[in-house]
């Protein structure tokens, strides 16, 4: 079965939210509050160690019941089902959207072309554990008999994002190895991390579902370089092993057969990190806590498939936004976690959010008539509330916000971890509230003012309020909460997706750079400027001069 693929906008309960938004646009979530008693209980979801509170919300029994009917109307119910059994959702690229088979059970059964895949995945997954295992024991050592000290991911997007977000969130579940990162094309980049290295003490992990991509190459390349001017041919088995579906481009390179941990083209890269693309997670934290992590993805799993929508935490996350991005022409989403262990939270889900959902043509290949995926953006607390808060509290634009909290510190500093969540439930409220106009007079009467001072400060110092935001409190961050937490967005993404009608796994709009960026190369090599525009010709001349 496919997905459907039905214009939300011809649907009768998209008629009746904007029916409902024309007659409602002025709502204030403070009246709501004020009218409904019940309000904070009635929308907030209690689930596991999850608490998620979206009462701070432009929204009413009735916006919520119609948002609730519009994802009945584009049969979210059945494309779930789909997305799950290994249906070929992604048809454009004509494959199955699989990673949520990658955290099930050993004993569950997922058919991909009518193969049980659950196998497989088990023995990637015994393959990463006894080696992981062995790095970690020091069974496994370098070409000078030394143990492993430092592990370096080279790869770009989904290979790089996801295991370097979750090393980094789990920093405080981390062993002895010290994790390294090499992405960018910039010969810089990868200089900086080699400047750091020891060559016989360090493991290299390529990572690249294709093993095509340009950046990942170079710097692979670059690396063994570097590698063979202190070691010998031989000694690469020992330093370098891959993970990829292109097992022949893998040996090309020169990577030993028993050193590639493959993974399938029904994992999109960028949903990628629980399979062997986490294998530098499971290197940095332990395979148990890597295993926890997908245990949690699979909890998460197991709620969005089952609950019912009006509980279910991805469904309702998915809906407010298509809310305020469909009605309120609202275009960016900021994530705000009070944790400095997210703080590369946001910068992951953009590639998840904006590559999946960056998209202007729809299921029956016709330009849409509405807008699709948001803008995602943000830095943890309290840091950013010191830098672009002013613009989410009195700036021209809406700005819905998520605010991720964990109740209980790693490091149990409780004074600080008291101002910190302060600080998170503080920033909800002055949203929410904001700050009158009575407020403010009164605050500068205690000041002293003179009332002439006082008109002129007045409108500046007035907050609207009416912010949106919500909460998403967790009782601490471990490996398990963690999982929940990716898998809570991912599946976000795919309820959007499946509203805007639009195909949410592919991802072609990143090609076209890419090839230009091939061609001029080709240009630069040849010094040839011609064939483009004036001002590329420009750029190409000006680089020429100075390169
Ligand atoms: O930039 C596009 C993209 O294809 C991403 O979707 C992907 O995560 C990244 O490049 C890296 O690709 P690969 O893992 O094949 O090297």
């Amino acid at each position: 079965m496919a997905l459907p693929s039905i214009n939300p906008t011809t649907t009768s309960a998209w008629k009746a939210l904007q029916n409902h938004f024309n007659a409602n646009k002025q709502i204030e979530i403070k009246e709501l509050f004020s009218k409904d008693k019940n309000r904070a209980d009635n929308f907030k979801i209690n689930w596991e160690d999850f608490y998620v509170d979206f009462s701070k919300n432009r929204i009413t029994e009735e916006t919520f019941n119609l948002l609730l009917e519009l994802a009945e109307q584009v049969k979210l119910k059945g494309a779930i089902a789909a997305y799950y059994s290994g249906e070929t959702i992604n048809k454009t690229e004509n494959r199955a959207v699989l990673h949520t088979a990658l955290r099930r059970k050993e004993s569950d059964t997922v058919l991909v072309d009518g193969e049980n895949v659950m196998p497989e995945i088990f023995a990637v997954k015994a393959k990463m554990e006894t080696f992981t295992n062995e790095i970690l024991s020091g069974k496994r050592k370098g070409y000078t008999n030394k143990s492993f000290t430092d592990v370096v991911n080279i790869g770009i997007g989904g290979s790089n994002l996801g295991p370097a977000m979750v090393v980094e969130s789990l920093q405080y579940y981390k062993n002895h190895l010290t994790t390294h990162f090499v992405s960018n094309v910039d010969g810089d980049h990868v200089n900086e991390v080699l400047k750091k290295l020891n060559p016989e003490t360090t493991l290299f992990v390529i990572v690249s579902k294709t093993f095509t991509t340009q950046e990942t190459l170079s710097n692979a390349t670059t690396i063994r370089k570097w590698f063979l001017k202190h070691a010998k041919q031989e000694d690469v088995a020992k330093h370098f092993v891959a993970v990829s579906t292109n097992i022949e481009k893998v040996k090309d390179f020169g990577i030993y057969q028993d050193n590639i941990f493959p993974m399938w083209n029904w994992v999109g890269g960028r949903f990628s990190l629980w399979s062997a693309v986490g294998l530098t997670v499971s290197l940095a934290v332990g395979f148990d806590n890597f295993n926890k992590l997908l245990k949690g993805a699979n909890t998460m799993d197991i709620h969005f498939k089952n609950e019912d929508f009006n509980n279910n935490i991805p469904v309702v996350l998915a809906l407010i936004s298509i809310w305020y991005n469909n009605f309120f022409g609202a275009e960016s989403e900021a994530v705000i976690a009070y944790s400095q262990y997210l703080n590369q939270f946001a910068t992951y889900l953009q590639q998840g959010i904006m590559e999946s959902n960056g998209k202007t043509v729809d299921r029956n290949g016709d330009k849409v008539n509405y807008e699709t995926g948001t803008l995602i953006w943000g830095e943890p607390g309290t840091n950013s509330q010191h830098a672009f808060f002013q613009l989410i509290h009195q700036g021209t634009k809406l700005i819905p916000a998520d605010f991720i909290g964990f109740a209980q510190s790693l490091h149990g500093n409780q004074e600080h971890h008291d101002k910190l969540i302060s600080n998170y439930i503080a920033q909800t409220e002055a949203l929410l509230n904001g700050k009158t106009k009575s407020q403010v007079l009164d605050e500068l009467k205690d000041l002293n003012l003179s009332d002439s001072e006082i008109k002129d400060l007045m409108p500046y110092k007035v907050f609207e309020g009416n912010k949106p935001t919500n909460s998403i409190f967790i009782k601490k961050l471990t490996p398990e909460s963690l999982g929940k937490l990716i898998a809570m967005y991912e599946h976000k993404i795919f309820v959007q997706g499946v509203i805007w009608n639009i195909y949410s796994y592919d991802q072609f709009g990143v090609e076209l750079g890419k090839q230009l960026a091939t061609s001029i190369l080709k240009d630069i090599k040849f010094n040839n400027s011609d064939n483009h525009d004036a001002s590329t010709r420009n750029l190409l001349e000006f680089f020429k001069k100075l390169r």
